[in-house]
């Protein structure tokens, strides 16, 4: 019988919020599977074992009843879900995120909302995106695909927060969860007053195809996915664009070399594969199984760490850099199997399509004037939470 995983009982939670790739990369090296006892998980590092998980659910299910998500979000989202229950909740938005749609209803509005909200910047000033831009930005495009646009951007991204810190509650502390539960006050009342309208005039946002299926889906479990997608859908397109401004702006050649080639998808990709807007996810074993010779027992949770399977030297050549014209931008950012992200096509085209060109264009001389006044954060999910950026 194989044995367990070795422990590591000095890697804290500190560190990995604050710079986790070195930690990363020697685990690669030296224990690739590895108990970090301050996470309470069992962390795989490589590329080929976070694939492997995210693409057995039979062994490595979702549907972990010990996370505090449950709580913090009233409710079962298909997230933490597996097989049919959950592929009926998926399908169920699936018209919203269809490709058609993304390109005839929603890119339309995301472009209308870039040029808006990037002409509202200032000129000649130092300012910090992350606060100004690119939240807003995502709330904005989010709430009209839903179907909420009542919300306000401030609306929207704290109940996004409040959801994602209630989500992450893993003390079961108090205040996070009455963050979390003021949110879904908020969001039900909103629900509650929307459908009327979406009843009268369906069209093709999340919760008016959700709400006007010939066979929906019980109400509960609308209300629960449209709050996984507020919890999902505003972090990671603000994160992936500002890791990916940053990564241009500290490399003028690769930003000189994609202006001339419109190349701003490929170097949205190289930025969610850098770092990794959700590093980590959990996974509940189901039963015994063996990963690089580890016993990894039932009952246990893994963590597929995507931000190290992204920089694994097995598949990537130097992945500690940016680099938008590496031949090799493998990643796993948007996930794997069932769960594959929902939003991919859309978080691409707002970002890499529409918002990265919108802004050089409209600012090409940015620069970043104090390197060390961006700061990175962020261990399940990560990015810089300030930017400033000078804008000319
Ligand atoms: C760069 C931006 C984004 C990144 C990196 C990202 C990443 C991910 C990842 C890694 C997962 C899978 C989690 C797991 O396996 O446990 C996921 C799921 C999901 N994402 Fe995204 N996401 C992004 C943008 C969006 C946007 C804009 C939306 C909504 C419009 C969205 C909606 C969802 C939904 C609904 C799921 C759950 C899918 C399921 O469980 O079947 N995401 N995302």
């Amino acid at each position: 019988m194989a044995e367990l995983a070795p422990i590591n009982d000095t890697i804290t939670l500190e560190q990995l919020e604050s710079d986790p790739f070195p930690i990363y990369r020697k685990l690669r090296a030296e224990s690739p599977v590895v108990r970090v006892k301050s996470t309470g998980r069992t962390l795989l590092t490589k590329a080929a074992d976070t694939k492997f998980v995210k693409d057995t659910p039979e062994i490595f299910s979702s549907d972990d009843p010990n996370t505090p998500m449950k709580r913090a979000f009233w409710a079962h989202t298909l997230m933490r879900k597996d097989g049919e229950a959950h592929k009926r909740e998926r399908m169920a938005m699936a018209p919203a995120f269809n490709p058609k749609v993304i390109q005839t209803e929603w890119m339309p509005k995301y472009q209308q909302i870039a040029e808006d909200y990037v002409a509202r910047l200032p000129r000649g000033e130092v300012v910090d995106l992350f606060e100004l831009l690119s939240g807003a930005y995502a709330a904005r495009g989010l709430a009209v695909l839903l179907g909420v646009e009542d919300a306000s951007d401030a609306d929207m991204m704290e109940w996004s927060q409040a959801l994602i810190e209630g989500a992450g509650n893993f003390g079961w502390r108090d205040a996070p969860f009455e963050r979390a539960d003021r949110a879904n006050e908020a969001i039900h009342a909103l629900l509650d007053k929307a459908q009327d309208r979406h009843r009268a005039n369906p069209n093709p946002s999340a919760f008016s195809v959700m709400l006007n299926a010939e066979d929906p889906i019980e109400m509960q479990q609308i209300y629960a996915n449209i709050k996984i997608a507020i919890g999902g859908g505003i972090n990671e397109p603000r994160d992936a664009l500002n890791t990916t401004l940053y990564g241009l702006l500290t490399n003028p050649d690769q930003l000189a070399e994609v202006k001339k080639n419109n190349d701003w998808v490929k170097a949205f990709e190289e930025g969610v594969r850098w770092v990794a807007p959700i590093s980590a996810s959990s996974r509940l074993v189901t039963e015994d199984v063996e990963i690089r010779g580890h016993l990894i027992p039932k009952g246990d949770t893994v963590m597929t760490i995507q931000a190290s399977a992204n920089r694994d030297e097995d598949v990537v050549s130097n992945g500690e850099a940016f680099d938008v014209y590496r031949e090799d931008c493998h990643h796993q950012s948007f996930g794997n199997g069932p769960h594959f992200c929902q939003g991919t096509h859309v978080a691409r085209r707002a970002v890499g399509h529409i918002m990265l060109p919108t802004l050089f264009d409209r600012f090409p001389n940015m620069t970043i004037p104090d390197i060390d006044a961006v700061v990175w954060r962020g261990f399940g999910f990560r990015g810089p939470i300030q930017i400033p950026v000078l804008l000319q």
